[in-house]
C-alpha cells in the first residue's frame, strides 16, 4: 500500500507513521529526516535546503524530488511505504501521480490529520526541534497554509482523502487510522 499523510508542523505525521509502517510491513519515508540527514554530511547540494529548513520555508521541489525519487526506487519499497512530509507542493504531487503511473502503482490512501492550531503550537513549544523556535514554527504553518493545504483538493477531488481527527493520544490517532486503512486492505 502507498499511503501517504498530510499534515501541518506538529499534526503527528512522523508518530502515526512509524506505527503504520511497522503494522504494514513497508518502509517509512520521511523527506523532513531524508533533508535533516543531507543538513548534517554538509554536502553542497545541502546548503539550500538547510538555510531554507533553518528559516522555516520549503526546500526547493527538485531537490526534494531527487532525493525522494531515488530512494523509492530500492527494493523494500516494492510492497509499498509511508510517505511523511511528500508530497509537500501541488507540483510534488504532479510528479509522484506520473511516477506512480508510469510503474502502474495506485496511490492507496491519502491522509490528512487534522490538529487545531493552538495543539499545534503547544506540541512543538514542547520538543526542541532545531526548527522549534516559535518564529520558525509559525513560518512553517504559513507554508503549510499557502503551499501544502491546496493539495487536500487535490486528492479530494481524486477521491482518496480521509480526513482523521488528530486530536487525542497518538494510541487514539492511530487506532482511528487503522480502521481507515484495515477498510481498505
Ligand atoms: P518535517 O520534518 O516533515 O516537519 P513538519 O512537517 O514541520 O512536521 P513535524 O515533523 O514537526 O511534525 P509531525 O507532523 O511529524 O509530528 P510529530 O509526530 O513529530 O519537515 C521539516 C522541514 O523539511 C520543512 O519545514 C521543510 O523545510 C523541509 N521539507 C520536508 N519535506 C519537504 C517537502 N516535501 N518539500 C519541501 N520541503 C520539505 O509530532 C510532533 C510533536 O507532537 C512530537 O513531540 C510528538 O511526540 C507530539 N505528538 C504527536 N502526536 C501527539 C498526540 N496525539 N498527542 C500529543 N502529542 C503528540
Ligand atoms: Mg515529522
Amino acid at each position: 500500500m502507498q499511503i501517504v499523510l498530510i499534515g501541518p508542523p506538529g499534526a503527528g505525521k512522523g508518530t502515526q507513521s512509524v506505527q503504520l509502517a511497522e503494522y504494514l510491513h513497508v518502509p517509512h519515508l520521511s523527506t523532513g529526516e531524508m533533508l535533516r540527514d543531507v543538513c548534517r554530511r554538509k554536502t553542497g547540494v545541502g546548503t539550500r535546503a538547510c538555510v531554507a529548513m533553518q528559516r522555516g520555508q520549503l526546500v526547493p521541489d527538485a531537490l526534494v524530488k531527487e532525493i525522494l525519487f531515488e530512494r523509492l526506487k530500492e527494493d523494500d519499497c516494492r510492497a509499498g511505504c509511508i510517505l511523511d512530509g511528500f508530497p509537500r507542493t501541488v507540483p510534488q504531487a504532479a510528479s509522484f501521480d506520473e511516477w506512480l503511473e508510469e510503474r502502474k502503482r495506485p496511490l492507496s490512501m491519502v491522509i490528512e490529520l487534522r490538529v487545531s492550531r493552538e495543539e499545534l503550537l503547544d506540541r512543538l513549544s514542547s520538543r526542541g526541534r532545531e526548527d522549534d523556535d516559535r518564529e520558525v514554527v509559525l513560518a512553517r504553518l504559513d507554508q503549510f497554509d499557502e503551499l501544502t493545504h491546496p493539495l487536500l483538493d487535490y486528492y479530494n477531488s481524486r477521491g482518496v482523502l480521509q480526513v482523521v481527527d488528530g486530536l487525542g493520544t497518538a494510541e487514539e490517532v492511530f487506532a482511528r487510522i487503522c480502521s481507515l486503512v484495515d477498510e481498505k486492505k
